[in-house]
Formats: C-alpha cells, structure tokens, sequence
C-alpha cells in the first residue's frame, strides 16, 4: 500500500481553517494509529494570501501544488474582500488552482445521510437513500471562456460579456469520467445542457451522444435541458445516477442538489486531471460549503465536509478504499448517535462545536479498529 503521500493544506478563509484543524486531527490519527503517514505542507490561499502576498494563489504555491499528490483545501473568500478587482479576488486563487493543475472533473456526490432525513427540506420520501453524483466540468465554459471583461460603449452605457466555449476534446474527456463512473454506480448518465438555445449546447449533446455510441453503449445516457434538470432534482431527485453538465451549469445544479441532503455543510467534493503517462493524477479535494464568514472562528462550523473530502482523497487518489470506509463509517455512527453542529441541527439532539465533531469522531475511529 502506498505510503508517505505529499499533501498540501489550503485552509483559505472563514471556516476553512476550523474545519481543517479537525481534518489535520484524522491525519494524525492515521499517522499515530495505522502507520499511513502523509508528508504535509501547509500553505495560503485565497483572501489569507491576499493580505500577506497581494495574490490570492502565489507562484510558490502553485508549485506546491503540482508537486503534490493531493491538494486539500478549506474555504475562500468573505466580505473583507469583496471590493477587490476581480484579477485578485480570493475566488480567483481556488480558480487559477483549477486551471493551472487542469482539474476538469469536479465530482460532487450528493447522498443522504439518513439520520438527517428530517433536516432536509424536501419530504423524505422524496430524498430517502438518495445517492447522485453529479460531474462538473471545471476548466472551460463560460468561466474562463473569451471574450470576457466590460466595455465602455460610445454613447454611453457599458457591455458586459461572458463567453460559453467548449470543445469537443473538453466535452469527451469529461464524458468519459461520467460513463466510467456510472458503470460502478447504477449504469445512467443525465447530460445536461441547453441545446435548444445555445450552438455551443447542441455541440454538447452531439458531442456526448457519438462518444456514447463509439465507447459506451452499455451505459444509458438520457439528455436533459438544464432548467428541466433543476426542477426534476427538486420535484424527483432520484431518478438521477450521475449528471454531467459544464462549468455554470454543474455550478448551479451542483448547489441544488447539495441542499437536497439538508446540509451543505456535509457534501465534499473532489476535482480531478487527467492521467499522465507514470499514472499520477493531480487532484484536489474541498468541501461545496463556503467560508461561511458570518460563523467563522466562533467553532460553529460543520468539519464534516472537510473530513469526507479527506476520505474522497483515500479512495479516489491513493485507493485505500478501507480506509476511506472507515472514515465514512465513524461519521455515520456519531451522526446516528446524535451530535450536531449548528447546521444540522434538530430537536432532541446534541449541539456540539466543531472540535467536539472532530474529536468523537477520532474517537470512532479509535473505537472501530480497537
Ligand atoms: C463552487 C463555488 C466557486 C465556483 C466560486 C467560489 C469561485 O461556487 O466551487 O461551486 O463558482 O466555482
Ligand atoms: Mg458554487
């Protein structure tokens, strides 16, 4: 089994340093407990790099980035930062990280954790056992696409423009992840566009449907228009498997879908490259939540997240499924068990602080491989 992998700690802003701080303790309880000993750097990003560095991702950085196995990351941005220039928002260091490591597959699953049935908003006959992942593309679209910026007209007035690009080597490569991911899951692929508005949309769906007749004929593949996509996940989320969509799209749906388990504050999320030739794949792993600056360093924050991005990592760079296992399970039973941070809060339950999280479920896993 591998050992000694190199990560790299990107806590960011807002509650991205609490929930780290408890990811850090699951590192050390592998490192103290099962001999699996991570080689960890730590480093800044986001609004954090800004006020030292003036960027919100530094050169130095980057390059710890590509030279690590995996990237962790908390959280970025806040208001203290809201009047900066977009060249140097902190969203732009989480943004730049994407593009220069080229993560273009960004899973997000979205499953329910049954204990926390009631806290969703849907009924839960609607959410009961639900299990999606959805596939974000992540380096291309309208995010990064040109032209884009504001201009001043003549005569007066402005033009602001975004634009939605893709390829078809963007479209395939991510098809691909989507295909291949359904055939370890329940066998369909939704793809999602809007081709009837958008020639970039159509491509997509021409696209998707000749890579799924050359290579996956034995996956089924349905396609979906977008604004369907966003009621159906509403109206009856688990007819969907595995959902693929581009960058703005996987960003909306992404959110919607999260919401559907009751909390943001438990959905990680893993963002992956290609292969290169010596079978390494860069990858970063973050939680969906975001810095959520209005409870930061009050130890309000749900470290959930962060410690199932940590057991994505196990499983998805390193294949240590049973660790991964293990991590998953200790989260299940504390939550069975009744403790709740803020977020997920119920009646009857335990309101607890990030660390108490933290530390009970160190605790199960102490207590499941005793
Ligand atoms: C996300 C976030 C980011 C995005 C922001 C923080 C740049 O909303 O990861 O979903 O829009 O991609
Ligand atoms: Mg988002």
């Amino acid at each position: 089994m591998a050992r000694n992998k190199k990560l790299l700690l990107l806590p960011g802003d807002g509650i991205g340093p609490e929930v780290m701080a408890e990811m850090r303790r699951v590192i050390d309880w592998f490192g103290a407990r099962q001999a699996l000993s991570f080689e960890v750097e730590e480093d800044l990003v986001g609004g954090a790099s800004y006020d030292e560095r003036g960027t919100p991702c530094a050169d130095a950085t980057m390059d710890l980035a590509m030279a690590a196995d995996a990237v962790l990351l908390g959280a970025v941005g806040g208001p203290k930062w809201d009047d900066l220039d977009f060249s140097v928002k902190p969203e732009r260091g989480i943004l730049r990280l994407r593009k220069d490591m080229d993560l273009f597959a960004n899973m997000r699953p979205a499953v329910m954790f049954e204990p926390l049935i009631e806290a969703s908003t849907l009924k839960p006959d609607i959410v009961r056992g639900l299990d999606i992942m959805i596939l974000r593309e992540l380096t291309g679209g309208i995010y990064f696409g040109e032209p884009r910026g504001v201009k001043k007209l003549i005569g007066g007035g402005r033009e602001g423009i975004n634009t939605e690009v893709y390829t078809t080597p963007e479209v395939e490569r991510v098809g691909r992840v989507a295909f291949e991911l359904a055939r370890k899951r329940r066998n369909l692929v939704h793809s999602i566009e809007k081709a009837n508005v958008m020639e970039s949309g159509l491509m997509w769906r021409e696209d998707m449907t000749a890579l799924h007749e050359r290579e996956f004929v034995d996956v089924e593949l349905q396609h979906m228009y977008a604004d369907n996509a966003a009621m159906q996940l509403v109206r009856e989320p688990k007819q969907f498997d595995v959902m693929v969509a581009g960058n703005l799209f996987g960003d909306i749906l992404s959110d919607c879908a999260a919401m559907l388990t009751g909390s943001l504050g438990m959905l990680p999320s893993a963002s992956l490259g290609e292969t290169d030739a010596t079978g390494r794949r860069r990858a970063l792993y973050e939680p969906v939540h975001g810095s959520a600056p209005d409870i930061a360093g009050e130890g309000k924050a749900n470290p959930i997240a962060m410690l199932s991005s940590f057991s994505m990592m196990l499983r998805y760079s390193f294949d240590m499924e049973d660790e991964a296992d293990l991590v998953d399970k200790a989260i299940d039973i504390v939550l069975a068990g009744g403790l709740r941070t803020g977020d997920i809060m119920q009646p009857k339950k335990a309101r607890v602080s990030t660390k108490v999280m933290g530390e009970a479920i160190v605790a199960e896993l102490n207590r499941l491989t005793a």
